[in-house]
């Protein structure tokens, strides 16, 4: 027990010092919630250790987890709760976050937290009990729907990927609440802060990068990755057809086909980090030229000779792609020495996608390099009209209209 308490008190240490941490509230929380209680299948250490865990695989994917600290940490800072408040959680998992979001709240306030799978949610039970946090209610039940038994509520929190902001969410908000949610914007994911207006906008009060579970059932968005052939993949930032309309025939053909044509390249004048790549520059791309994508290479194929200069990211080694419109794609790859960044021709005929990547590169450069914790996103539903002020882009989810900027300037 004491070996929990100390672990547990060096992982608040560090959150705090890592920045993660930064209200008393929510230090005390983590500080006192024993999470070794809510991962009884794991060592202390790793209970502790500042890494998601994996509690329950279906087909050989990741279905639940426990987060990381350190994102339990900045999206319990995001969310922002005070005691009283009136909570709802989509994704129940260990029950860990119920239990801290109980301590948050007070007995004043209350915790609904929803899973889809029944097996996890009496595991999330014994594991509240044990851990003395029996003021949560959990339920089974697809939380696309939300929780309307319980609404309005003043938070609503998702702990798993969505692909949409759906009505039903926004509707069990009270006034002035706010929506937390892993959001998928063109390709990369991030935790957004929504606050509830009078006028029925979400706005967001904060950003930050995130790589979450995605949601199952109803609300399960469509997978926009693309498989190229054994270890590749394209992420595609929207709709592809938007390519192949253009002549280049199938996407996956056409890329893999122009990945043995490396040609002439060019220096941008920049080194990328691997935050860059998928949420910094990644991002600005795909917002200001949506047929971008990111190519990445796995296993075998992270070796090969068609991903050299490709930059690691998270163990798979990624590029970002522009497709030509007659075939053949630019590419920006870099040293894994960490050389200056270059755009490469694969294959694209006469002049095109290396100069719009180039010239794209610029911009992102010129505006302070914006990172994902740089985006304003407003959002409405789809219906409703949705006026696009100046440096604005509009992405269409299914169910949601999101009007983004992306700057740290101004
Ligand atoms: C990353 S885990 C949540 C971690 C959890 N908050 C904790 O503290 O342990 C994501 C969870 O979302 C659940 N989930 C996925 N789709 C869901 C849905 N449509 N409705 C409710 N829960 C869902 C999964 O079963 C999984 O337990």
């Amino acid at each position: 027990m004491d070996s929990a308490r100390g672990a547990r008190a060096r992982m608040v240490d560090a959150l705090r010092r890592d920045g993660r941490l930064r209200s008393e509230a929510v230090a005390r929380a983590m500080g006192e919630v024993p999470r070794h209680l809510f991962l009884p299948e794991s060592t202390v250490e790793t209970a502790y250790a500042d890494a998601a865990v994996v509690t329950k695989h279906a087909g050989g994917v990741a279905v639940s987890s426990a987060s990381q600290p350190s994102m339990v940490a900045i999206m319990l800072e995001q969310l922002d709760l005070r005691p009283g408040q009136r909570v709802l959680e989509i994704g129940a998992g260990t029950g860990y976050n119920a239990a801290l979001m109980a301590h948050l709240v007070g007995p004043e306030g209350s915790v609904t937290s929803v899973d889809i799978d029944d097996d996890l949610v009496v595991s999330a039970a014994a594991h509240l009990e044990a851990a003395g946090s029996g003021d949560v209610t959990l339920v089974v039940a697809d939380g696309a729907a939300g929780h309307p038994p319980g609404a309005p509520y003043d938070r609503i929190v998702l702990t798993v990927g969505s692909a949409d902001v759906r009505p039903e969410w926004v509707g069990q908000l009270a006034p002035g609440g706010r929506l937390l949610l892993p959001l998928r914007v063109r390709g990369s994911q991030v935790s957004v802060a929504f606050d509830l207006g009078g006028d029925g906008v979400l706005r967001s009060s904060s950003v930050r990068a995130c790589a979450f579970i995605r949601l199952r059932g109803i609300g399960a968005g469509p997978d926009a990755a693309v498989t190229l052939g054994a270890g590749w993949t394209a992420d595609p930032v929207v709709d592809h057809t938007a390519v192949e309309g253009n002549g280049a025939g199938d996407l996956s053909t056409s890329l893999r086909a122009a990945l043995g044509l490396p040609g002439a390249e060019r220096e941008l004048g920049i080194r990328l980090s691997p935050a860059d790549v998928w949420d910094g520059l990644g991002l600005w791309l795909s917002l200001a030229e949506p047929s971008t994508v990111r190519l990445v290479a796995r296993d075998d194929a992270a070796g090969s000779a068609a991903a050299d200069g490709f930059v690691d990211v998270g163990g798979a080694r990624v590029a970002l792609v522009l497709p030509g419109p007659t075939g053949g794609f630019a590419a920006i790859v870099q040293d894994p020495d960490g050389g200056p960044a270059r755009v490469r021709d694969h294959g694209a005929p006469g002049p095109g996608p290396a100069e719009v990547l180039a010239a794209l590169v610029e911009g992102w450069v010129a505006a302070g390099r914006p990172q994902a914790a740089d985006l304003r996103i407003r959002a409405r539903p789809r219906d409703a009209s949705v006026s696009v002020g100046p440096g604005e882009v509009t992405v269409e989810l299914g169910s949601t209209t999101l009007a983004v900027t992306m700057t740290t300037l101004g």
